[in-house]
């Protein structure tokens, strides 16, 4: 009989690897802007003290550091799908355990293990950019305790300028393979009344969306800061 193995290349391999080799502090603040230099900061999360709280898409994690030093959570637990993302987080904040949880795995699968547990759950550019929101956003809300916050950052257009979509899909995005491959992934950058729509099906409601500018540069995006609450029972 033949076996069959599947794996899944890691698209998010390369991904801040420079910054790892050089920048091993936690950092000072947190930023949601696409140029993480301006801006809101946590306070946009509220009074995080006792709370558990999830970081979606954390990557290594520096986001969920800053919360874990910081604010006095409970517990951050910041989920990752991407092992290169996975080993770097653990590499760079592992000793900040057990206020810091670092998870290898699908946001989707994580948070089916989390119904009514989360505080608050957030994304910088992170797996809400890459996952389709029908099914992230339902799944973000049943882990969400009644009451609790959810908030991301996400792109308000495209890189090269072209408008987000006004419909929910995805659009394929360049990418490289570990060995430096080209290739592509999804990436969902929906205009603001696509994000209220999908939150309000998915039994959000305060829902609010700021746009927050550009800084200047060849890369620059204003970034959509969406905040929405789990309703109370
Ligand atoms: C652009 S990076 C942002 C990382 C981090 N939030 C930051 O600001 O540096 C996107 C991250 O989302 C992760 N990601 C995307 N989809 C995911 C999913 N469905 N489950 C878990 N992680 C996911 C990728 O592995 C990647 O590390």
């Amino acid at each position: 009989m033949r076996q069959v193995t599947t794996t899944t290349t890691d698209l998010w391999h390369h991904y801040g690897r420079n910054r790892a080799t050089t920048d091993r502090t936690v950092p000072a603040e947190f930023c949601w802007s696409w140029s993480q230099n301006s801006g809101p900061g946590a306070e946009v999360l509220g009074d995080l003290s006792g709370r558990i709280v999830g970081d979606l898409g954390a990557g290594a994690a520096r986001h969920a550091a800053h919360l874990a030093t910081e604010h006095q959570p409970f517990r951050v637990i910041a989920v990752d799908a991407s092992p290169a993302q996975y080993a770097m987080a653990t590499d760079l904040f592992g000793h900040l355990a057990p206020r810091l949880h670092i998870v290898s795995s699908d946001v989707l699968d994580h948070l089916q293990t989390m119904v009514r547990s989360y505080d608050v759950l957030y994304s910088v550019f992170g797996a809400v950019d890459f996952t389709d929101p029908r099914e992230l956003l339902p799944a973000m809300s049943a882990a969400l305790q009644p009451g609790g916050r959810l908030v991301f950052s996400t792109l308000a257009h495209y890189l090269s300028g072209a408008p987000a979509q006004p419909d929910a899909v995805a659009a394929e995005i360049p990418a490289k393979t570990p060995d430096g491959g080209a290739t592509t992934l999804r990436r969902w950058v929906l205009q603001e009344h696509v994000w209220t729509k999908l939150l309000d099906e998915a039994g959000f409601t305060s829902i609010g969306i700021d746009v927050l500018p550009a800084s200047t540069g060849p890369r620059a995006a204003h970034t959509l800061l969406v905040t929405a609450s789990r309703p109370k029972d």
